[in-house]
């Protein structure tokens, strides 16, 4: 085992504390800061976790002056993303920053630039790139045992239609919506078995407030499609499915964090893989593997990675006409 590894929070609310919990479980990982934009919130979240951080801070700024701490965890809502993990870097902090990393190709491609210049690792927090089922899913079809991928069905889908006029998921002045929050991971997962499509199609219900708070998307690929579905307006069991030339799939609900999956050809195959913690154990180790090699970026979920993606939401964003009202106007 390497040298321990000295985490900072920045931000403290829901996501925060599960990923501080899953922290916890990796050894080699040690929590020393906590950064609120408040003092008071910043203590009573020390006071809620398993670690005992030394510096509990009132300010993100305190955070970025904090000689221990090594590497950030941000996780804001996406509009501030870019702006925090920028600070950060340019203190000389490596940066694990919430999905999606910047709210746009333009933004994802100054971070990037930043970490360069910075001489810093950072990695976009897309925890299930990094789920050991899905791994060995994708192994799986390598493999060849379902044949040719001809078709994808995913979904991310909630009822959040009774959550506060004030929830960051329906501010379009936080990049709210569906789609950076939740529509991201099908997205994610059409990209990662399939690569880039030759085309998008999408359309969206909108809320009174402005963001999607529906949206269904199908990729075309040369020899497949994908058929890709968010929402804050439905529950869904989010099972996968993965349809093969020889066989298909079915990944577990749900899927993004799932502990398992069936393979089904002439004969149903269950396999199991047991996820440590919630899930954000196994990116918190690929940091710390990628930070003990002395790279900038994980090959596994890469800058080139992270451009892919949010080029697809923005091609997404077109043509269902969502613009935050901060982008400046092209
Ligand atoms: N990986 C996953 O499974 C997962 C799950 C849920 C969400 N997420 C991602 O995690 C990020 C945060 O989501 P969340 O659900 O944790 O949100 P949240 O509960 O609203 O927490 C966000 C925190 O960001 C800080 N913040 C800074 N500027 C803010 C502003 N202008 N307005 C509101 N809060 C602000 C606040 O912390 P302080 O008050 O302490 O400064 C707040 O508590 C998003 O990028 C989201 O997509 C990921």
């Amino acid at each position: 085992m390497g040298k321990t590894v000295k985490w900072g929070i920045l931000g403290l609310g829901n996501i925060a504390h599960k990923f501080a919990l899953d922290l916890a479980l990796v050894p080699q990982g040690e929590l020393v800061a906590v950064a609120s934009r408040s003092l008071e919130k910043a203590k009573d979240f020390a006071n809620s976790i398993p670690q005992d951080p030394k510096y509990q801070l009132g300010s993100y700024e305190a955070l970025f002056e904090n000689d221990e701490v090594e590497v950030i965890y941000i996780a804001t809502p996406h509009h501030a993303h870019k702006k925090w993990a920028i600070e950060a870097m340019k203190h000389g902090k490596h940066v694990l920053c919430e999905k999606p990393v910047g709210i746009n190709k333009g933004e994802v491609a100054d971070m990037i630039a930043c970490a360069r210049e910075n001489n810093v690792f950072l990695m976009e927090g897309l925890w299930s790139r990094f789920n050991p089922a899905l791994l060995k899913m994708k192994a799986v079809i390598d493999g060849g045992l379902i044949g040719e991928v001809k078709f994808i069905q995913a979904d991310f889908a909630f009822n959040a239609m009774g959550r506060s006029l004030e929830s960051r998921v329906w501010n379009p002045e936080l990049a709210g919506g569906t789609l950076l929050d939740i529509g991201i991971y099908p997205i994610f997962l059409s990209y990662w078995l399939l690569g880039l499509p030759e085309k998008i199609s999408a359309e969206a219900h909108f809320h009174p407030l402005g963001v999607d708070q529906q949206l269904s998307m199908l990729f075309t690929y040369p020899d497949a499609y994908a058929n890709l579905h968010s929402s804050f307006t439905c529950e869904s069991e989010m099972q996968a499915t993965i349809g093969g030339t020889k066989g298909h799939i079915l990944i577990h609900p749900r899927w993004h964090e799932t502990n398992g999956f069936t393979v089904v050809t002439d004969e149903r195959t269950d396999v199991e893989e047991i996820t440590k913690g919630k899930g954000y154990t196994h990116e918190i180790e690929e940091v710390h593997r990628v930070l003990g090699s002395g790279a900038l970026q994980s090959p596994y979920w890469s800058w080139e990675n992270s451009l892919d993606l949010v080029g697809l939401m923005d091609e997404v964003r077109a043509l269902i006409g969502l613009r935050y009202p901060f982008e400046k106007a092209d």
